[in-house]
């Protein structure tokens, strides 16, 4: 029998398309000339169909949907004891880029915004390790949860680490703090490589859904995250995988999620599906204003909120 699956997907495309608000990130010039109206939404669910309409081939930078991927590889690397010594679990309420760390144990508030993302990247293999040693580790990671080769995409991570004035800011704080213990800049310049990895709908569709089925690909077989990893990843990206719209996210939508300032988003259910949606404006909390409509949609149709 056809599912009707892809019918509806372009039904939930076709009602965000109209939606002009927001505007691409413009802190590099790569991503401020991005195509607007591209636009892109994926499903897939845990026994292994994957579903997709629009522009689900154009690849754009993973961003910050990365930061919860490389929390999971930080675990797996250096222990959750340690990465909890090092990064908390409360949301900030601040914005993505602002330093946050925790009163008393100068903790970065959680992996989610860039100081606990330098510091979880800098936990992947070991201190000592090279920015170009941990994000080989972690693309080969990224391209088994995909279920392709993934690449890194030059001109973003040249034009990113250009202007890493801020990150690098951010890291020399993390390092005078004693949070980070290896050279800063190689951990932002890692952080910036892992931001920079490119991705389509499809690929993130399959990624949140290895989480949705507790680190387990749903095509591949492959166990990939531990389960209990997993767990520790969807608690965070559920208080804090959306920013200052966290609380916003979780009351309306209900799902574990992660956004990026290319415009992509993800959200992983578990034991059912892992969705994304890609448009490039983004609202003033840098949450793609079209794909936080699609995944609302997708949502309030097959009842995914989690309540
Ligand atoms: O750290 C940065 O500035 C970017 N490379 C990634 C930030 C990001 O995706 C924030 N998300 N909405």
């Amino acid at each position: 029998m056809k599912s009707p699956i892809p019918d509806y997907l372009h039904v939930v495309l076709e009602n965000a398309r109209p939606i002009e608000d927001g505007k691409p990130a413009s802190y590099i010039d790569t991503l401020a000339r991005a195509d607007t109206s591209r636009l892109a939404v994926a499903l897939a669910t845990v026994d292994g169909k994957l579903y997709s309409a629009g522009d689900d081939q154009v690849e754009f930078s993973i961003q910050s949907i990365s930061k919860a991927f490389v929390y999971a590889i930080a675990i797996e690397d250096a222990g959750l004891e340690k990465v909890l010594e090092k990064i908390g679990v409360e949301p900030s309420g601040d914005a993505f880029n602002q330093l946050s760390l925790e009163r008393g144990t100068h903790r970065p508030m959680n992996p989610m915004i860039n100081a606990g993302a330098i510091t979880a990247h800098s936990l992947v293999i070991s201190p000592t390790a090279t920015a170009e040693e941990r994000t080989d580790r972690i693309l080969k990671i990224f391209s088994r949860l995909a279920g392709r080769q993934l690449h890194v995409d030059e001109e973003v991570y040249e034009a990113e680490l250009k202007d890493a004035d801020r990150n690098m800011g951010i890291g020399y704080m993390l390092k005078a703090a004693g949070i980070l213990t290896c050279d800063p800049r190689e951990a932002v310049k890692g952080y910036i490589r892992q931001c920079s990895i490119n991705v389509n709908v499809r690929d993130l569709a399959m990624m949140a859904a290895t989480l949705s089925n507790a680190g387990v690909h749903p095509i591949t077989g492959e166990s990939i995250i531990p389960q209990w990893s997993v767990r520790q990843v969807l608690s965070v990206m559920t208080t804090c995988g959306m920013y200052d719209a966290a609380g916003d996210w979780v009351s309306n939508i209900g799902i574990p999620a992660k956004s990026g300032v290319a415009g992509g988003i993800i959200g992983a259910l578990p034991g059912q599906v892992g969705i994304a949606a890609f448009s490039p404006r983004l609202d003033d909390r840098g949450n793609s204003v079209r794909a936080v409509a699609m995944c609302q949609q997708l949502s309030r149709d097959m009842g995914l909120h989690m309540m």
